[in-house]
């Protein structure tokens, strides 16, 4: 890449020509590609870009508060509390895949409705160049990448990022002086939550992978891992003070890699992982056990859906 500096500018430029005096809109992720997506596009057109941020329920702990505060200074940014349409989209679909499909097409639905209410004529995307080779490779369906196109009727997209790999991306958000948290977050996927969760997406098991989650990313933040989260898996046996209880087991997984398209599971001191299983079953009475997963990629993905 050129330096972030003049990257910044060619960006800026394009996306003005782009979408001239028109209304664009893009989907908030609280990720660092659609966060410097949505930035660039904010620099070009102001006001006219319209960032909406969809609270699907699946999401990192704070992830919410956190958009509000890092986006306060986009007066247009609108944020849709969906939390309980996509709980009831998801009962009873185990299938990843189906999972996945569920989720993008309720997340069409949402923004298409305010896509259409703002008057956005063109459709900004922080798509980068892994997604694009995954997508193009079919190795899974990613929502942040068509779908939304087919359905509304959008004058063009806009995707400013669109040749960059992920630590490009994180230099472009240090140079537009994006908060630390966004610039430095480690990779969050598109159906959030639901792919660290093997099985029907319930309420409980969101709240117990929301949380496990929060305490991996806390406890491995200076082994410095590319991704790092909790995963509930099913349930098994555990011991609760005097009683055998039928609790969840929660995996535990921290990964180094450049892109997420091959990956090392990470060689993490014993401490640090029994600092993460003290946390997990003591904040959480449902937890009866806790695993680390030390396979890489290939042969096991990433994330556990
Ligand atoms: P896997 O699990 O395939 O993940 O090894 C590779 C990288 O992609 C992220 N990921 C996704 N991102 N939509 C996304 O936007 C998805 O459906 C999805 N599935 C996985 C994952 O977090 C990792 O960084």
């Amino acid at each position: 890449m050129v330096e972030p500096e003049s990257f910044i500018e060619d960006a800026i430029d394009e996306i003005r020509q782009q979408v001239g005096d028109e209304k664009a809109v893009i989907a908030l992720s609280g990720g660092v590609d659609s966060s410097v997506a949505a930035a660039l596009a904010y620099e070009a057109i102001g006001d006219r870009l319209i960032p909406v941020y969809v609270d699907t329920g699946l999401m990192r702990k704070g992830e919410t508060e956190g958009i509000r505060e890092t986006f306060a200074f986009m007066n247009s940014l609108r944020i849709i509390e969906a939390q309980d349409r996509f709980l009831a989209a998801l009962a009873g679909v185990t299938d990843p895949e189906e999972k996945r499909n569920v989720i993008g097409k309720q997340f069409i639905d949402e923004f298409e409705r305010e896509a259409t209410e703002a008057g956005a004529d063109y459709l900004v995307q922080g798509t980068i160049y892994p997604d694009r080779i995954e997508s193009e490779g079919n190795i899974k369906s990613h929502h942040n990448v068509g779908g939304l196109p087919e359905v509304v009727d959008f004058e063009g997209i806009v995707e400013p990022v669109r040749d960059l790999y992920k630590d490009e991306v994180r230099e472009v958000a240090r140079a537009l002086d994006l908060e630390e948290v966004v610039s430095e977050r480690m990779p969050f996927p598109g159906p959030g939550l639901a792919v660290r969760i093997v099985g029907e997406v319930t309420r409980e098991k969101v709240d117990v992978a929301r949380e496990a989650c929060h305490v991996v990313e806390e406890e491995t933040a200076e082994h410095d891992p590319w991704q790092a989260f909790g995963a509930v898996l099913g349930k098994a046996t555990g011991v609760k003070g005097d009683n055998r209880v039928h609790g969840w087991v929660v995996a535990v997984r921290s990964v180094e890699s450049r892109d997420g398209m091959t990956a090392r599971a990470q060689e993490l001191p014993w401490e640090t992982l029994q600092r993460i299983q003290s946390r997990i079953t003591g904040e959480n009475d449902t937890v009866a056990r806790v695993v680390y997963d030390v396979t890489h990629k290939p042969p096991a993905t990433i994330e556990y859906e």
